[in-house]
């Protein structure tokens, strides 16, 4: 199958440390790939150079970004915006920050659709609904203020930013790690019912292996900035061949762990 992302051989560092060496990730049409790898190890880092977005700070040694088989870093300001606007849009970190505070969220949406295409008032509002039936929130939202919703609301509310503009790759950044579990689930579920119907990849960053389990194909092992093992889920799950992803997969809560219940009421 023709790969949609590839990442060649990507080395960067921040004040002379590697956060990223020698990273090699193929992201498929269609598919949904994981990075997981614990606090620190450069999965945010790798996100932010799909996007050419890497802080100022940080120098590229090496590697190459081939979205559709061009090189990202090769693209000029025109090419690149399109390519953030258009084909690649990313869900970040902390869906807090990343809303306006003081300005409803309907606004924040249709503002996005207009940033991307000329249409007609009527059109924006138009699309407004069909992402908020989207991502199965009320019309009545549209009015609300960021911190007049749940955190996982909010979140509903990134995820039809990100695709308003009909992407072809979704990037998402631990996006449910802030959210109780049962809230979660339900946005996973979303997550994964649009990606169904619509046919785009996903690159889904985590550092929860469970999660990993209930929504990748790929997956690809982090660990100080290097990728220490990757593959199909199927096969990673059921015999790692890296210690440290053995550990993790071995760090997921049982189903039916006595630990993980809460203690019964006399
Ligand atoms: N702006 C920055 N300036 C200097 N170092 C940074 C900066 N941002 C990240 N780093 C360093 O780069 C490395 C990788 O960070 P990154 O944010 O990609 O980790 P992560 O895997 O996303 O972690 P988390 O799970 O906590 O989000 C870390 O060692 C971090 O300290
Ligand atoms: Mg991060």
């Amino acid at each position: 199958m023709e790969n949609i992302l590839k990442i060649k051989d990507l080395t960067v560092t921040i004040g002379g440390k590697e956060v990223l060496s020698d990273v090699d990730l193929t992201l498929l049409p269609g598919k949904i790939s994981a990075i997981v790898g614990e606090s620190g190890s450069g999965k945010t880092m790798m996100s932010l150079a799909i996007l050419d977005l890497l802080p100022d700070v940080a120098a590229r040694i090496s590697g190459e970004i081939l979205f559709r088989g061009k090189n990202i870093f090769d693209m000029d300001n025109k090419e690149k915006q399109n390519m953030r606007g258009n084909s690649i849009s990313m869900v970040f970190q902390e869906p807090f920050t990343a809303l306006n505070p003081v300005m409803r969220v309907g606004e924040q949406i249709t503002e996005t659709i207009a940033a991307h295409k000329i249409i007609s008032e009527e059109k924006i509002q138009g699309c407004l609904k069909g992402l908020l039936k989207m991502v199965k929130l009320s019309e009545d939202i549209a009015s609300c203020y960021p911190h007049e919703l749940s955190g996982g609301m909010r979140q509903r509310i990134m995820l039809a930013i990100a695709l308003s503009c009909d992407p072809e790759i979704l990037i998402l950044d631990e996006p449910t790690t802030a959210l109780d579990v049962s809230v979660q689930k339900e946005i996973l579920d979303l997550v994964m019912g649009i990606q169904k119907e619509r046919c785009f990849s996903i690159l889904f960053i985590t550092h929860d292996f469970s999660i990993v389990n209930m929504v990748a194909d790929e997956v690809h092992v982090m660990k100080n900035g290097r990728v220490i093992e990757k593959g199909a889920k199927e096969i990673i799950f059921k015999s790692p061949e890296n210690e440290y992803t053995r550990h993790l997969i071995d760090c997921i809560p049982k189903l039916g762990d006595e630990r993980e219940r809460l203690p019964e009421s006399e």
